[in-house]
């Protein structure tokens, strides 16, 4: 879609846990020519670097002398949008389910918002961007252009998710999976800095019934109206 991708637009997509939301912005940001950003992987990246060295989250000083080692980038590997933690390729180990099970509780912590909100900011360039995440259309780019605000069913959520762990080779279990989501949704939407709630001018997209070409082909005619 060549006239789309000449404008430098933001698109936030926001959303429950494992609701699709970085299949979306991965296929539109690909149609675009847009530049992915996925914020999630940026408070797992964190969550990893916290548990290898043993941060206590409740200990406001080691969390500040941390967050200073940590240095967070992504490199197109293959096609593929990859996450590095200090260099090293980190992108299967921070979707392991024991990131999972304490990245909310990282993400809660408001030292760790202020430094990633900063350089989710400071990714803005000249070409669009779509950044997925729980407060990228309220709080870190509440001007986006277009904010969609995704959904699904839990269980179908839960299915989604622990398909992809196993088919990622990942041990998982049913129920461990749905437990993570319910406990992540809680703290999310709860939290005293930046919880998750649908922005006032979001599109809403609930994903349970459509497949992923139908989520697609919705969200591009939004965008395209949007556009007119
Ligand atoms: O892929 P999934 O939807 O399971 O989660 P994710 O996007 O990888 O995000 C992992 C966790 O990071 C979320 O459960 C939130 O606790 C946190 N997060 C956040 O607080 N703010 C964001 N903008 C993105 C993620």
């Amino acid at each position: 879609m060549e006239a789309l991708s000449q404008l430098p637009l933001v698109i936030a997509i926001d959303g429950y846990s494992s609701c699709g939301k970085s299949t979306l912005a991965k296929q539109l940001a690909k149609e675009l020519h847009y530049v992915f950003v996925d914020s999630g992987a940026m408070y797992r990246a964190v969550t990893l670097y916290f548990l290898e060295n043993n941060i206590d989250l409740g200990d406001g000083q080691q969390v500040f002398h941390a967050l200073v080692h940590i240095n967070i980038s992504f490199q197109n590997i293959s096609g593929e949008n990859t996450t590095f933690l200090n260099g090293r390729n980190v992108e299967t180990e921070i979707r392991t389910l024991k990131v999972s099970e304490t990245v909310s509780e990282v993400a809660a912590i408001s030292a760790v918002r202020r430094q990633l909100v900063a350089s989710q900011r400071a990714m803005i360039g000249k070409f669009g961007m779509i950044m997925d995440g729980r407060d990228i259309g309220t709080v870190v780019f509440p001007d986006a252009d277009i904010k969609f605000f995704v959904t699904a069913d839990p269980i179908i959520r839960a299915q989604r998710r622990f398909q992809e762990l196993i088919s990622n080779n990942q041990k998982a279990d049913l129920q461990d999976v749905i437990f993570n989501l319910q406990h992540r949704d809680h703290i999310d939407t709860t939290r005293k800095d930046s919880p998750l709630k649908q922005a006032d001018d979001a599109i809403v997209l609930d994903n349970s019934d459509f497949t992923i070409m139908e989520q697609f082909d919705f969200a591009l005619s939004k965008i395209r109206e949007k556009l007119q």
